[in-house]
């Protein structure tokens, strides 16, 4: 692709002048995965990740699938996170999110999109959290897993401080997370306290990771989490000590970055 250009020296970050070059390279990766794993008659395992950064990866998505004839009834989904508790049809949810922004508009089966339930009692969360868990072990695990980044850092929802073992579970959401959202919800008060949330270590059993960021309200952080040290208190730091991960930027979200 003419305007985009490889680090010269890191080969698992691509830096893209504009965000839709990006997007549109993450979701030809997605497409090759489905396509391959299409030819060898397997399930492609994807974990999908909501907020506006991925919006224009899904777009592309459809687009193949309209105009390309991309199929995806060998895609077995599972989302990051979900805020807890909302309704469904709630349409800051991101069940409501991924029906509008995706699956209405492709071929996948309703029976192979998982979505954190979030409106399963506080009694029955640990068991869902653990049947999340092992429905994507029982498909062999993520095939591969889309991210964007929190400006604290986050990943799914694991914010600040999380462990790197952390698993499927129920999770407070950090002040920062909250305050990006009050303008979807209308007021703060109105934004969840909590979420459930994949863990990190459930992120980083995945067989490939796609981080994109876009925008230059994420240069800051992508410069803290690719070239500061790895601590919880950022959990997207961990990506790199994994060899699996690709790291996507905008021009602008690579702003800060250090060589
Ligand atoms: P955003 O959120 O894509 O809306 O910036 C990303 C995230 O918080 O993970």
């Amino acid at each position: 692709m003419q305007n985009t250009y490889k680090h010269s020296t890191i080969s698992n970050l691509m830096l893209f002048k504009q965000a839709e070059h990006a997007s549109v390279f993450v979701a030809q990766e997605i497409a090759n995965l489905i396509l391959s794993k299409q030819a060898q008659g397997e399930f492609a395992v994807l974990g999908l990740a909501t907020g506006n950064t991925p919006k224009g990866v899904y777009r592309e998505l459809i687009r193949l699938h309209r105009e390309e004839n991309l199929s995806f009834g060998n895609v077995v989904s599972f989302n990051l996170d979900e805020y807890y508790p909302i309704e469904p049809d709630n349409d800051q949810s991101y069940f409501y999110f991924m029906r509008e922004h995706l699956f209405k508009h492709i071929d996948m089966k309703p029976d192979n999109i998982h979505i954190p339930h979030a409106t399963c009692g506080a009694d029955s969360i640990s068991q869902f959290c653990k049947d999340f868990e092992d429905k994507i072990a029982s498909f062999g695990g993520l095939d591969l897993q889309l991210l964007g980044i929190g400006r604290n850092g986050h990943i799914g929802f694991n914010e600040p401080g999380s462990s790197f073992d952390s698993k499927t579970r129920l999770v407070n959401l950090h002040d920062v997370t909250r305050a990006d959202a009050e303008a979807d919800f209308g007021s703060l008060e109105q934004v969840p306290q909590q979420a459930i949330s994949v863990g990190v270590q459930t992120i980083s059993q995945a067989k490939k990771i796609l981080l994109l960021a876009l925008g230059e309200r994420k240069s800051k952080i992508m410069n803290k989490v690719f070239n500061g040290e790895i601590t919880r208190e950022a959990p997207a730091s961990i990506l790199q000590s994994l060899p699996q991960v690709q790291y996507i930027l905008d021009h602008e979200a690579a702003k800060r970055m250090q060589p």
